[in-house]
């Protein structure tokens, strides 16, 4: 049986204007990079894309998850771009490169990072998700309408290689631990967490013991990196990436993209401060302009054929998303309207992890004690 890996690592290393998109010259840089370790047999595919100025580098290869050599190829490449970054002096160059060397796992380093390992199957279906202007427990309202749902997938009632639901690997990732839940059983516990989705994001989610599929390979896997965890200061948002493998005994591609038809309300607009509507965008439409958003999403769908990338397929370039375009925009004025006031500015809580605090730090000696 042919195993394959996929790895999505991402870095903001400079934008073009602000913080809106990315230059090509950078996405030309990380092709060549890329294109090199395939030469020299590292990698069997690659894809460079980008979301907002989220540089994107989508692998295949053989060395399984956590590998070494693939992290520091990701590492380079990235090293690479921000020298172009640097030289046309972009803004925020080398934002998400936290370290000055790599030190063999770039988790923890500043890229996001979502990679899995499994067995290709004669039909592959995989879409690769990239979100910026949010964090990564904006991947909770789509995993679990997609993977729990069945008002979102109806394979959760009709597809008897469904109908016994999911396993659900849920990480707090403030104090670093995990639970695993188990679905339709555990449904409300599941809500009770990953509805808090600054603190509870879904990491993986797994086929049960009745499935056909190996059952320690993932059916998705989300990026989890908190930059502000890492750096200790605001960095900017941590801008979410996420593989969901469908069909053939997971939910269909339909089902997989559904959730996006509603532009439900993530963290991270502006200054990483902000409340605002996840729009799925196409890839020509992913720079982030107004606001530096809205926050935004793009689908890369592929086929995989022995470990390489059929596509992509720009799945929201597709009139079926513009209703959820237009009330993106209808929801961003409205919430636009109230400018620093909660709830579309964070609470307090979150606050702490952006750039607000030093302003309430020169406030400290004004303050006067109540009797
Ligand atoms: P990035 O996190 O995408 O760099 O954006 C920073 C920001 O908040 C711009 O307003
Ligand atoms: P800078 O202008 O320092 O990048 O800060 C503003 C911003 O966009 C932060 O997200
Ligand atoms: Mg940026
Ligand atoms: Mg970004």
């Amino acid at each position: 049986m042919e195993k394959v890996s996929v790895s999505l690592i991402k870095a903001d290393v400079g934008g073009i204007p602000g913080h809106s998109t990315v230059h090509p010259k950078l996405k030309e840089k990380a092709s060549e990079c890329l294109a090199e370790a395939k030469e020299k047999g590292l990698l069997v595919d690659y894809r460079v894309l980008h979301v907002g100025d989220d540089l994107q580098l989508l692998m295949s290869h053989r060395k399984g998850i956590d590998s070494e050599e693939i992290h520091k190829l990701a590492w380079e490449t990235f090293e690479a771009a921000t020298k172009i970054a640097k030289e046309l002096k972009l803004h925020g160059a080398g934002q998400d490169l936290l370290s000055d060397a790599f030190s063999g796992n770039i988790k923890g380093m500043g890229p996001g990072i979502a990679e899995m390992e499994f067995t290709e199957r004669g039909s592959e279906t995989l879409v690769a998700f990239m979100m910026d202007k949010t964090e990564p427990g904006s991947f909770n309202f789509p995993i679990y309408k997609i993977f729990a749902d069945p008002f979102n997938t109806a394979g959760l009632i009709i597809d008897p290689l469904l109908i016994d639901g999911f396993i659900f690997e849920v990480w707090n990732i403030k104090e670093r631990k995990r639970i695993f839940l188990k679905c339709p059983e555990d449904l409300y516990l599941l809500l009770s967490l990953i509805g808090a989705k600054s603190k509870y994001v879904i990491k993986r989610v797994f086929p049960k013991d009745s499935s056909p599929l190996p059952k320690d390979e993932p059916a998705v896997v989300v990026s989890t990196e908190k930059l502000f965890f890492i750096a200790e200061k605001y960095v900017g948002k941590d801008d979410p990436v996420a593989l969901v493998r469908a069909q053939s005994g997971l939910p269909a591609l339909g089902e997989v993209l559904e959730p996006f038809s509603v532009p439900y309300l993530v963290s991270g607009w502006m200054r990483g401060s902000h409340n605002g509507p996840l729009m799925p965008v196409s890839f020509k439409d992913a720079q982030c302009t107004r606001f530096d958003g809205p926050p935004r999403v793009i689908a890369a769908g592929f086929q995989i054929s022995h470990g390489n990338f059929i596509g992509p397929i720009d799945l929201f370039d597709d009139p079926a998303f513009d209703l959820s375009r237009k009330k993106a925009l209808e929801l961003a004025d409205y919430l636009r309207v109230q400018g620093p006031f909660e709830p579309h500015r964070l609470p307090p809580e979150e606050m702490e992890y952006t750039t607000l605090p030093g302003v309430l730090k020169k406030l400290e000696t004004r303050f006067e004690e109540l009797e």
